[in-house]
């Protein structure tokens, strides 16, 4: 797959005039070979999270529209657990007007472990027209909600115009974020991150719904009904890995070879020139990691790697503004949460716990 990326469709796209965007139009060309992966239809892997009415699902089931209006946003989730996978779709996200909108797609397992949780995110956050989509990952293990390992990133595409593949691999020795399979991210199971790896297996989820309290602009803006219904559409699903049943065979299902499989797969690795295309993505749209942020870790967590280009563009960047601008998200994220309760276990009391716990951050 070739991958071209002109300049001009970056992130200062606004400040930037015409004739000058025009002058330094070097298309840049990376080719990353696309996985080979195993597509499935919605009822194959996933049931109805909530409000059913909002999700729209195309007759053949292989593309399913998450819909927000002024009732209600709308979300699904993987019918099974899985013990490491990797999770995938093609996305394209609401047009025009988004302000205050998430769409989100992650794993997470907070219905069977409330207080010590695994989660592993991709956030995209709408904005205001002719502003672009904004996005962040996060990693959540064993409930260490209290320290948060958010990045944030524009990306080199409008994601509203057509659809790009996101994706999680997840196995007990790396995760990685992919965009376009063009790895964004990789957490190394470092040792010294003990309990904060997530370990224990996670459902698949996809939602939209309204963050108008901080998503945009730090919550100034909100969503506008005006326009409407917000439609994100999934499809190409891919669900891989140990499928456990979350009911019966939690722990006695036997995932030793699924796992050996999951590993041998090409997206498990990256190679050189995904290593050289993590680096591009990373020195030219990531806008915020923890990893730099010294404030509010004097010293870095164990997994970061700290790198130089990345570091000193933090420095030149005005980091700190970022942060004020975005800063305390994490605790509004998972207020917005706590409603997304799934009906195969009864919502017991959790919900306040997770926002009381989320405050204390
Ligand atoms: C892709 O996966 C299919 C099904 O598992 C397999 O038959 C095929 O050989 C694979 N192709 C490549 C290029 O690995
Ligand atoms: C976005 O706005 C354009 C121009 O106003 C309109 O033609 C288009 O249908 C809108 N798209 C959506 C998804 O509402
Ligand atoms: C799980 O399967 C592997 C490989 O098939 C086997 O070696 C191992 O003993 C099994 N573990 C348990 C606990 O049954």
């Amino acid at each position: 797959m070739e991958y071209h990326i002109h300049p001009c469709a970056s992130r200062r796209i606004s400040l930037l005039p015409l004739a000058l965007c025009l002058v330094l139009s070097i298309t840049i060309t990376t080719t990353v070979s696309a996985f080979n992966r195993t597509t499935i239809r919605f009822d194959e892997g996933y049931t109805p999270l909530f409000s059913d009415f909002n999700i729209d699902r195309s007759p053949d089931d292989k593309t399913v529209r998450l819909l927000l209006n002024r009732l209600s946003g709308s979300g699904i989730i993987s019918s099974d657990y899985y013990n490491y996978g990797f999770f995938s779709a093609r996305i394209k996200m609401p047009a025009n007007y988004t302000a205050g909108i998430v769409v989100a797609f992650y794993t997470s397992n907070i219905d069977t472990w409330e207080k010590n949780h695994d989660e592993l995110d991709f956030e995209f956050l709408g904005n205001v027209n002719d502003r672009p989509w904004r996005f962040q990952t996060n990693m959540y293990g064993g409930g260490s909600v209290s320290r948060g390992r958010e990045e944030r990133y524009r990306l080199w595409f409008d994601p509203s115009k057509e659809s790009h593949q996101y994706s999680i691999f997840w196995s007990p020795k790396n995760i990685i974020f992919y965009v376009d399979d063009i790895p964004i991210r990789e957490v190394i199971h470092h040792p010294d991150l003990g309990g904060d790896y997530p370990s224990k297996p996670m459902s698949l989820y996809a939602t939209i719904w309204d963050a108008s309290s901080w998503a945009t602009n730090g919550g100034k803006v909100k969503v506008n009904y005006e326009y409407e219904p917000f439609a994100a559409e999934f499809k190409d699903l891919v669900l891989e890995g140990c499928r456990v049943d979350p009911i019966e065979q939690i722990s006695s299902t036997n995932c030793t070879d699924r796992i050996a499989r999951l590993i041998a797969q090409e997206y498990a690795t990256i190679k050189p020139e995904g290593r050289k295309a993590m680096k591009w993505f990373r020195e030219r749209y990531m806008y915020y990691s923890y990893c730099y942020d010294n404030l509010r870790y004097k010293v870095p967590p164990p997994e970061c790697v700290i790198v130089p280009t990345e570091k000193e563009r933090f420095r030149d960047t005005g980091r700190l503004r970022e942060k004020m601008r975005f800063g305390g998200s994490q605790k509004r994220i998972r207020r917005g949460r706590s409603s997304r309760r799934r009906s195969r276990k009864p919502a017991a009391s959790g919900s306040g716990k997770e926002v009381a716990a989320a405050a204390a951050v």
